[in-house]
Parts: structure tokens; sequence; C-alpha cells
């Protein structure tokens, strides 16, 4: 399974720049960064530190509006995926810009359904928001799995990103769910991280080790 980043925020990007293969952003995640600098300079720094995709989310409502958005944010970088949301302007959209070859992530997808007809637009990405259903109390994960099923009978090209991720249990159901992609916030990248044991382990192996070394040191 691959990781992106959800996140706008250079720092975090660079800091698990080994570990990722993507970006993903949004307009509330890019509005929280840009009191530093200015939208295109952000993006494109973004795009540079970045090797694989990344999607930034076009503003417009209307299906032409979003292709003249989606062409301008393409220009941005070859690494751009444009992210437009599951209404029926946005599918229409989404097919237009498969058919001139530009990659699109379709974002607010809540159930199988919606990523179904995404997949049937010619959508790059479907984004399941795992976290927002879990939140009003379903189960997101059980879209994921849907989603999994139904692209694998019908061989769509299109992947699944599992979206919306709150905690690592999220991160290890993607995975165990056949999702192709897990969108991790950098909070839960860096709990992933972490188990007591490890540190624990650690801290010994590195008194065992010292405690020889001051032997020997005492020996000679
Ligand atoms: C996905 O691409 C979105 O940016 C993101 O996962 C939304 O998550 P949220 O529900 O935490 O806002």
């Amino acid at each position: 399974m691959k990781f992106f980043l959800d996140t706008a925020n250079l720092n975090e990007i660079e800091k698990y720049s080994h570990i990722i293969d993507g970006v993903t952003t949004n307009p509330s995640l890019l509005a929280k960064e840009m009191k530093s600098s200015s939208q295109n300079d952000l993006l494109k720094k973004i795009c540079d530190t970045v090797k694989g995709p990344v999607s930034l989310e076009v503003i417009s409502q209307n299906c032409d509006e979003m292709i003249k958005e989606a062409l301008e944010l393409s220009s941005i970088a070859d690494n751009v995926v444009v992210k437009v949301p599951m209404t029926p302007d946005g599918l229409k959209a989404t097919k237009k810009l498969s058919e001139m070859c530009v990659k699109t992530n379709v974002t607010l997808i809540f159930s199988s359904n919606q990523a179904l007809l995404a997949a049937k637009a010619g959508a790059t990405y479907v984004s399941i928001f795992v976290g927002r259903l879990d939140d009003i109390g379903y189960s997101g994960i059980n879209i994921v799995k849907e989603t999994a099923k139904i692209l694998e009978n019908y061989n769509f090209d299109s992947e699944i990103i599992t979206a919306s991720i709150r905690n690592p249990m999220h991160v290890l159901d993607a995975a165990l769910s056949g999702s192709h992609v897990a969108t991790v916030p950098p909070n839960v990248l860096t709990l992933m991280f972490n188990h007591n044991l490890t540190d624990a382990g650690l801290q010994k192996f590195m008194d065992d080790w010292r405690s020889v070394k001051n032997n020997s040191n005492n020996d000679l």
C-alpha cells in the first residue's frame, strides 16, 4: 500500500519525504499554511519537494470552470493530480479531464455507489473519507472494502485512497481492506512509528552495552 501525506505543511512533507509516495491537500489544509507564502509559491514548493503525485483541489463548482482551473493547476508541475468533488459537475469534469490525460482524484466520497460512479467517469483515484463516516456512526472501512471488491470485479484502473484518517488503526484497516493508498495526516504517521517496547528494548540494549564497555575500561 502506498502512503500519501495529508498536509500542505512543507516542514512535515520534508520530514517524511523518505517514507511517503505522494501528498494530498485540500482547501482547508492549504488555508492553514498560506500565512507564510502565496498559494502559487507554496504549491510549487510542495510539488518540487515530493517525488510522487500531489493532489491539488479545484475551488470551482461548475464543470467548465473546474476544467479551466484543473488545467491551470496541472501546469504547476508534472506530478499534479487534480482533486475534483464528488458532484454531477465534478464527474463530468473528471470524464473530460481523463480524456485529456489529466490525472484526477475524486474527493468527498462517502458511499460505494459514489466510488463506482467516480471510477466509471475515469477517476485516477477515488478518495473515501473513513473518519468522517465513523464520526456519524457508520463504518468508513466497510465502504473501502466494498469499493475494493467492485473495482476488482470490473477491472477498473482507479485506485482507492483511504482518506480522513484519524488514527493508526484506520491505516491498518485500510491495508487489510485492499486500499491502494492511505493518505495519512502527519500526527498519525508519527504515532505509527512508536511502540513502548521499541523504546524500552533500545534503552536496555544501550544500558547493557554501556555496562560492558565500562567494565572492560575498568579492567585496563
Ligand atoms: C483527503 O484527501 C482529505 O484531504 C482529508 O483526508 C480530509 O480529512 P479530514 O476529515 O480529517 O478533514
